[in-house]
């Protein structure tokens, strides 16, 4: 273990408490456990029965949640999972959490695993080419970089990074490798910066490429698009002594770039509506039922203050949408 005490600040966590309202005796997921931070704050609100099962990808977090919250993990209300939330339901079923009041899942990396070089997510310090969330995984990064052809590595940096320069940097790449296997952090990104002027106040010209490096080499899309419908079938849908909404479960996502909130966004529009049959479709066809009610119409933004104490807030979207009722329908 790298360090055992976790350097990351969670982002936004009054609104994800005031969102999920944890209470005394919920049941909690949270997919993306980081540094222990959201699942710390859940579990105090929920005192003093509530449980959490606490979900993380990488094994080296896990461990420092594990240290960091001994003693929910000793009493039994913290349950860790090494694991990815695209396989939400099997972990959710194999650990009890079938029904739940709400499921967080905070999108991406932690600063731990930025800040490490040796995990070589960031160009600002030298250090192998991985950015493996989950370092049992079988691709790096700089097997990607190696081995994908010129046109494979041009479209994962335009689709990932919306990189204007796409096809010119995979070209660059391409030429380089011939000489030798690209395998630093630096390396990559001094040959994707060589010949841009890097204007003061822009972000450097390495920035995109290495954000789609990171997408593609963990499939983040494809996991977030697999895991929100699964959501869906572990939030508690019965509410609790006929009170009006009391326990019925909540999801809510903090998402940082474009590509994911868009998922997000469009994944809850298409749940929180009746009928999805194509516009113009005289009599609905679909028999789709609403699943999901939308609680921020717009996605929730860190305050100035938060940003200005933790500027990796900066990006951050949340969004929150509640289970229909299964009386309601
Ligand atoms: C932004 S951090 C979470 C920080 C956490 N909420 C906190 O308060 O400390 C994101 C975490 O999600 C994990 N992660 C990313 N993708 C994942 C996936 N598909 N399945 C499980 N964990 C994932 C990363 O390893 C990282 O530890």
């Amino acid at each position: 273990m790298d360090s055992v005490h976790s350097q990351h600040i969670s982002v936004m966590p009054d609104e994800v408490l005031n969102y999920l309202q944890p209470s005394p005796g919920g049941h909690y997921i949270d997919g993306t456990a980081g540094g222990g931070g959201h699942t710390a704050a859940i579990l105090e609100r929920s005192a003093p029965e509530g449980r959490v099962l606490g979900i993380d990808t990488d094994e080296q977090a896990l461990d420092r949640v594990r240290e960091r919250l001994s003693e929910y993990v000793r009493n039994g209300r913290l349950v860790l999972v090494h694991g990815n939330f695209a396989d939400l339901t099997t972990i959710a079923r194999q650990t009890g959490f079938t029904s739940v009041q709400g499921v967080l899942l905070d999108l991406g990396f932690s600063s731990d695993q930025m800040d490490n070089p040796q995990r070589g997510f960031s160009f600002s310090a030298d250090g192998p080419l991985d950015m493996r969330l989950d370092r049992t995984r079988p691709v790096s990064a700089a097997d990607l970089v190696n081995s994908a052809s010129e046109q494979e590595l041009a479209d994962i940096f335009w689709r990932y990074g919306e990189e204007r320069r796409s096809r010119q940097i995979a070209r660059r790449i391409v030429n380089a490798r011939e000489k030798g296997a690209i395998t630093r952090t630096t390396q990559l990104a001094a040959l994707v910066a060589a010949g841009v002027p890097f204007k003061p106040g822009t972000i450097h010209p390495a920035t995109r490429v290495f954000q789609a490096l990171r997408i593609a080499v963990n499939q983040e899309l494809e996991q977030l698009t697999v895991a929100l419908p699964s959501i869906l079938d572990i939030l508690n849908t019965q509410t609790i002594n006929g009170m009006r909404g009391e326990g019925i479960g909540r999801m809510a996502v903090i998402a940082f770039h474009s590509l994911e909130d868009r998922i997000v966004k469009e994944f809850m529009r298409q749940e929180a509506k009746d009928c999805i049959c194509p516009p113009r479709t005289p009599v609905c066809i679909c028999g789709h039922k609403a699943r999901l009610r939308i609680l921020t119409p717009r996605p929730l933004t860190p305050t100035e203050q938060e940003v200005e104490q933790n500027p990796r807030a900066r990006s951050a979207k949340l969004r929150v949408a509640e289970a229909v009722a299964t009386d309601n329908r």
